[in-house]
């Protein structure tokens, strides 16, 4: 508890909400911020619900009106943790009333509006960050200056699935996440996950090549109506990327048996990286060599590796989900601080909504998009715009 105040109006008191709330709170007492956040206001559907779930975070005020969260004079940041469709709105309000933004992924449930959320950001010069969570995992660091660091050779091909089953029921019910208008779908809702990882890892994808699956085209809501779902369960891609190298990207919310399985394999000209979030902190690293024991070497996270000494100085000891929450939130103090800042911008969350439009529009079209003037496979009918 170091820096002035950071007074953060938080929208949505579901998963992320709370999740925010914990990082805000560890993260001033885990690392040495700039500014010392708060979260000082709860927005949520309605007045009932905000009072319920500020009292059980310990948050001071509560509101069922998130546009009288933004106007409140004392606020610096908003945090929004609300379903795809509020991102944009909420934003973009936000941004107007001069505060600071850290928004949930996806950014937005269109391109249009991720263009105009990164069109408002940079209107108001002030600091936005979307949370890809599991880019801030020290062995993902690791995994970055490996790659970057020529350790594996030059990357040849990225295969990545982010795969859970949280939907893999029939009875699961319909949700906010089967609503097309909210960014539903598996794509939009994990997969935009696997795709800031393959770009955090190998760089800018140059084209794809995806399908999307609707494998329960009916499901039952909470009030036992039957939906019609348009959105997808399962993505899978083949994707070229700018620096030569391609691969495929896969998501899937009825993955069967995989709890949080995004999963990847870098392989390059002198070895290979692999890595799953179930087992998120280790790292798994093959050196190209002869001999009979030569394999992948399993690397376990320890305090040499990136913030994994802030929360505990042993090795193997092994930190949580919220903790990488609680690492993303200190690049979001330092983004709010403008400071240098490992946070992924407005800007940076739309490289990502580009190649999601682009597989979805590869989908309809039945043929490769290229994102890049540069891919040598584009004709200027298949730039994605
Ligand atoms: N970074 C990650 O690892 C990660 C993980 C899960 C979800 N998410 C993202 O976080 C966001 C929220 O997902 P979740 O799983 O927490 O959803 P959730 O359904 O658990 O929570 C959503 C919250 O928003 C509130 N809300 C709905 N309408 C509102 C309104 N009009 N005004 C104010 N609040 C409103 C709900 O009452 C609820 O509190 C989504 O964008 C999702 O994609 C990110």
């Amino acid at each position: 508890m170091t820096g002035a105040p950071l007074n953060i109006a938080l929208i949505g008191s579901g998963f992320m909400g709370r999740a925010h709330t914990l990082a805000f709170a560890a993260a001033d007492r885990t690392f040495d911020l700039p500014r010392s956040p708060r979260v000082t206001i709860l927005a949520d559907r309605d007045l009932g619900t905000a009072t319920a779930a500020a009292a059980s975070l310990g948050i001071a005020r509560a509101s069922g009106d998130w546009r009288e969260t933004i106007a409140d004079a004392s606020i610096d940041m908003v945090a929004i943790a609300t379903p795809n469709l509020l991102h944009a709105p909420i934003a973009i309000a936000a941004l107007e009333a001069g505060k600071a933004v850290y928004c949930e992924k996806p950014l937005a449930t269109t391109i249009a509006e991720s263009e105009a959320m990164t069109a408002a950001a940079a209107a108001s010069g002030l600091p936005t960050a979307v949370g890809f969570t599991y880019l801030y995992n020290p062995m993902i660091v690791l995994a970055r200056e490996l790659i970057a660091g020529g350790e594996i050779g030059e990357v040849t091909a990225f295969r990545g699935i982010h795969a859970e089953d949280f939907m893999a029921s029939a009875d699961a019910p319909f949700n906010w996440r089967c609503e097309p208008d909210q960014a539903g779908g598996a794509l939009a809702d994990i997969g935009s996950h696997i795709i800031a990882m393959a770009r955090h890892l190998v760089g800018d994808i140059a084209a794809v090549s995806g399908r999307l699956h609707t494998v329960y085209p009916m499901r039952r809501d909470a009030r036992g109506a039957d939906r019609a779902v348009t959105v997808d369960d399962q993505m899978d891609a083949v994707v070229e990327f700018a620096n030569g190298a391609t691969g495929t990207l896969a998501a899937s919310w009825i993955a069967s048996g995989h709890k949080m399985g995004l999963a990847f394999e870098v392989s390059g000209t002198r070895g290979s990286i692999a890595f799953t979030q179930e087992r998120f902190s280790e790292l798994r690293l093959y050196r190209s060599g002869p001999g009979r024991t030569n394999g992948f070497t399993t690397i376990c996270a320890g305090p040499e590796h990136g913030d994994y000494g802030a929360f505990c100085p042993a090795p193997g000891h092994q930190i949580g989900y919220n903790d990488l929450k609680t690492i993303e939130v200190k690049a979001v103090v330092e983004a709010a601080a403008g400071l240098p800042s490992a946070a992924m911008s407005f800007a940076d969350a739309l490289a990502v909504e580009r190649v999601t439009d682009a597989i979805r529009r590869s989908h309809r079209e039945g043929c490769w998009i290229g994102l890049q003037a540069a891919w040598a496979g584009a004709s200027a009918a298949s730039i994605s715009s």
